[in-house]
């Protein structure tokens, strides 16, 4: 009886453990980027017009996608000092579809555009505060 109590409150116990780490592993990313000062509206910048294919509201879903999922093992800084040719985005964004399955098809092709259209030879690099700017790659 005892036992069982045990082995059950253990179960509820690793789940909620579970739930913790993965709110922490969506959270904590996010909400460093603000606390380090990253002007949102400069770096993900979307303007009235169109930038590259999107509308304004595309660029925002685009870009709050990108803040949503891509930040889990990564910070920001890869991608927005990319400077990557739409070649180059596509090269990259083939193997990582892996690692946003949550990421609906439809919502992952907006991602692309907004890379496309934001990070590359053309524009500059977007300045980051200093914390966020000497955050390199994890290994592969
Ligand atoms: C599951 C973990 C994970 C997630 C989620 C993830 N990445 Fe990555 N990313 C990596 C790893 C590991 C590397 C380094 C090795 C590599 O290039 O694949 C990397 C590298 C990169 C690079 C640098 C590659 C280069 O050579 O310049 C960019 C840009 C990038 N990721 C963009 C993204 C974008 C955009 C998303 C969201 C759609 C994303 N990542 C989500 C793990 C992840």
């Amino acid at each position: 009886m005892t036992a069982r109590c045990g082995a059950r409150n253990f179960g509820f116990l690793s789940a909620a453990l579970g739930v913790a780490l993965m709110l922490a592993a969506v959270l904590v990313p996010a909400r460093n980027a603000a606390a380090q000062g990253l002007d949102v509206e400069k770096v993900f910048w979307c303007t009235e017009g169109k930038i590259g294919d999107q509308t304004k509201d595309q660029c925002l879903a685009a870009r709050e996608n990108i803040l949503d999922n891509c930040t889990s093992c990564h910070a920001i800084t890869p991608i927005v000092k990319a400077q990557k040719t739409p070649d180059q985005w596509s090269a990259l964004l083939q193997p990582h579809r892996i690692k946003v399955p949550d990421m609906a098809d439809a919502d992952f092709a907006e991602v692309g555009k907004f890379l496309k259209a934001h990070y590359n030879p053309q524009n500059p690099v977007p300045k980051l505060p200093p914390e966020l700017d000497k955050l390199g790659l994890p290994p592969a």
